[in-house]
This record gives structure tokens, sequence and C-alpha cells, in this order.
């Protein structure tokens, strides 16, 4: 039997008889979408696919007990999380395509216990794919099962059968409901097929899994359609090129969404990073003008991290300014300063900067190190090798508190450096770790001064 659709502009809900570009209520370009009617349950459908129904009860004799968490296996991927998979909860996993999604939920396979059923299913790769790719990350797979199949009707099918604990969808733009005249992939499918399986979740209380390939605008399937749909949604980044990959929340409904987990990919697969700023600093130049090193808070993690300038006069009228893990505009805020306050002729030169590892950076504490590897590139004087630097910078070219200080000192004394230039207002709350020199700077002529022209001030511990 085929279900009546309906047409409405996921803008303004407008519904209309058929697909058209433009909604005639509100005028939005690409809104339109179609979806099946679910006015009433279709006979022969799954029970969990219809709508239950539900009655209220007063909030002070809801069970208030944490919810139910599973581990996956990869510590990093629990941190992000917020300790462990919630159960009957939607996990949307975005990046782009071949960044290592598959490698990653294939993995969780193997290391989640075996007492945890889990489906795997593919629409991208075949039954015999998914087991190559299985033998070579070592992933034995007992109490795991694989499914090739891209029709939702048919996947719910060997759900109700099955009633695995786990479902992996790989990816949810492969997925589609016959019922629906558009194509896999396109929002209507897309938005379709991840509501009949959070409505599976939701009353079977199977934990999802889904992977959305993020397409070129950076958006998942188009408009990001599922993030509100979906309790978590993760996103998986990195250079394709490097071998690291970082695991960032964008939304947790169980967790805080700063927390982010790192790995390594390797011939054998993803290997979890413990030590994230020993990896980032890894190969690090010494004696060479134009790079600083910084500590920011990831969620709750210091970690280090090494910014690298390059300025050259400009032959252009107008510089030529670039930025990667560094926001542009804050990072054009930090060259006029460095112009304006710092004394350095930069406004006249072509300028780049780029965090190494493929961080994204939006700690202010690291306004200090870009600054100052902007500023030893200009003079093309290195800072010392055994010199980290952090804080914020304001638009008079002071510097400024950041949180979380102790944290931040105790994980450059770790990792080996013996000197720190940092915010003169933060001194109060210090607890200094051994070792390691404060060198406290009011302003950014001052830390330049210090750091890039080597001239020693006395040092306050
Ligand atoms: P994949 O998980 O297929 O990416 P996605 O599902 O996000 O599209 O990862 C594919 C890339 O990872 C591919 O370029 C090869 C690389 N890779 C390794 O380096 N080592 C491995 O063990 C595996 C399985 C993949
Ligand atoms: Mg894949």
């Amino acid at each position: 039997m085929k279900t009546k659709t309906v047409f409405f502009c996921t803008e303004c809900g407008n519904e209309t008889p058929k697909w058209m570009g433009q909604c005639t209520a509100c005028g939005s370009w690409n809104t339109v979408v179609e979806q099946p009617s679910y006015a009433k349950p279709r006979a022969g459908a799954p029970a969990s696919n219809r709508m239950q129904k539900n009655s209220p009860r007063e909030l002070s004799k809801l069970d208030a007990s944490s919810e139910m968490r599973f581990m996956t296996g990869f510590k990093e991927l629990d941190r992000v999380l917020g300790g462990g998979a919630v159960i009957g909860s939607l996990v949307l996993v975005g990046g782009s395509p071949g960044i290592g999604k598959s490698t990653l939920l294939l993995q969780i396979c193997g290391l989640i216990d075996a007492s945890i059923k889990v489906l795997y299913v593919s629409g991208e790769e075949s039954e015999r794919q998914i087991k190559m790719r299985a033998e070579r990350l070592g992933v034995k797979g007992g109490g795991v099962f694989v499914l090739a199949e891209t029709e939702i009707t048919e996947i719910l099918t060997v759900l109700e059968e099955l009633k695995p604990d786990v479902l992996i969808i790989d990816s949810i733009q492969t997925l589609y409901n016959p019922e629906l005249a558009s194509s896999p992939g396109s929002v209507g499918q897309v938005k379709d097929c991840t509501m009949s399986l959070l409505q599976f979740s939701k009353s079977s209380g199977v934990t999802v899994f889904l992977v959305g390939h993020v397409n070129k605008e950076g958006a998942i399937a188009g408009p990001k359609v599922l993030e509100h749909m979906v309790d978590c949604v993760l996103y998986f980044e990195g250079e394709r090129s490097l071998n690291y990959r970082i695991l960032r929340a964008a939304k947790n409904r169980y967790g805080s969404t700063n927390e982010i987990g790192v790995f390594e990919m390797l011939d054998n697969g993803l290997s979890e990073v413990m030590n994230p700023s020993e990896m980032l600093l890894a190969g690090r130049p010494s004696n060479t003008p134009g790079t600083c090193v910084t500590c920011v808070i990831e969620g709750t993690r210091p970690i280090l991290a090494e910014i690298q300038a390059l300025v050259t006069p400009s032959s252009a009228n107008m510089p030529r300014r670039n930025s990667n893990g560094v926001e542009y505009n804050r990072a054009m805020m930090l060259l006029a300063v460095l112009q304006q306050r710092g004394g350095l002729r930069v406004g006249g030169c072509d300028a780049y900067i780029n965090v190494i590892g493929g961080l994204n950076i939006d700690d202010p504490g690291a306004d200090l190190a870009t600054i100052l590897a902007l500023a030893s590139a200009y003079r093309d004087k290195p800072i010392r090798g055994e010199v980290a630097v952090f804080g914020e910078v304001g638009l008079t070219g002071e510097l400024r508190q950041v949180s979380q200080i102790n944290p931040r000192l105790a994980e450059i004394s770790r990792m080996g450096f013996t000197a720190c230039i940092l915010p003169h207002s933060g001194k109060s709350k210090l607890q200094a770790p051994k070792g390691l020199d404060l060198i406290f700077v009011k302003t950014i002529s001052e830390a330049i001064r210090i750091a890039v022209d080597n001239i020693t001030v006395s040092k306050e511990h």
C-alpha cells in the first residue's frame, strides 16, 4: 500500500500540494521537502513505527536515577560522549568522506563488551568488503551482525527480529524509504529515515550510531537537518593527509560539548592518543623564527599547541592574510593590535597563521602565542624553545587573565618547558609547578621584549 506523502517547507512549515523550488508562503528557496503523512498508523507497519500514546506524568514522580550507559571501548570516544554511550540514545557521527568514520565504528564493534549485540548496517560497502576491513582492523566480531541493506523498512524488520542492543548505520545518506519519490541522500529521505530510527530507538532502547557525510558546504545531508533530531552530534575532523583525527561533540544531551577525543590513523586502524600535547609538539622546529607554544583548554583537558606564523613584505595592494586553526577575525584583530599597540609594522605585510596538527583553537588563551609567533616571524628572531605562553590579548594591547591557570601551568611543566610567560593579573591564584619560571607581563610590548627580543627581566616566582 502506498502511503500518502505531504510536502512542506522546513522554514515556515507551510504545506504545499507538490514539490516546488521556492516556498510560496515564506519565499525561501530549496526548503520544501517530502515526508509521508503519519496521520494514521499504517496497518502492518512495525509497532515501533507507529506514534505511541503517552500520558503526562508529574515531574516529581519521574525516575531521576541517572541514565544507563555502556562503554564503547574507546576511552577517547567515551569521554566525548560524556562518560560512555547512553542506552537508547541516537548519536550522529559526522565528518568528511574518508576521514575514518566507518573505521571508528567498525573498531567499536570489536572493542565493545561481547555481551552487547551489535548490528552493523552498511549501505556503502558489501559484506565481503566489511569482512576484509574487519580482518585488517583485528575485529573478531562475536556478537556482531552485518547487514548490507539500504531500505529502511527492511532494516526495521531485521531490527524487530534480531533485537540488537546497538545499531550502527553507515551511512544515513544511503538509506531510503521507497514510499518517498525523492532519491536517497535528499533532505526528505534522510529526515524520514532518521525519524523512523529515532522512533524505533526510543521505543526499544537500542542505541543508534548514525554516520553522516559532511558535504562541501560543511553541513550534514545539506542543511543541518538532523542535528535537532538526535541526542549527540559528534564531528570527526582532521587533515586527511595528516594522521591525527579529532572527535568533537557539537551537541550532547547527556554531557558537555567541550571535550575532544584524539586519535591517530595507523595501518591497522585508529589508535587513541592519550597524550595529545606530545603528539602536537612532535617535530617542532628548534631555534626557528615564527613559532610559539601555548596551552589551550579543550573541554576538561589542557593541551599544548604550536602556533606558527609567517610574515613577509607584500607586493600586493591588499596584503594577503590567511589563518588556519585560529579564527580568521580573531587573527585579523590580533594583527591590528600588533601593529597599533605592539609597534610592529605588519600592516603592509602578508601574514599566514597556522596551528599544527589540524587543531581548531577557540580559546582566547592562545592570543598571546599568536601575537608572539607573528612578532617572532616579523623580527626573524626565534623564541627560546623552553618557553611556553598563554593569555588573552585585549584591544589596548593589555594581557588579560584566562581560566584554569593551574592546569595549564601543570601541563606546560609536565611537557618539559622551563619558562612560561603569562598575564600579570592572574598572579594571586597561582600554584607554580617546581622548575617552571613564571614571567608575568602586563602588555604585549612587554611580552615581545622578553620572548622575541630576549631582553631579560627579573623573574618572579
Ligand atoms: P573510512 O573509515 O572508510 O572513512 P569514512 O567512513 O569516514 O569515509 O576511512 C578511510 C580512510 O582511512 C582511507 O583513506 C584509508 C584509511 N585507513 C587507514 O589508514 N588505516 C586503516 O586501518 C583503515 C581501515 C583505513
Ligand atoms: Mg565509510
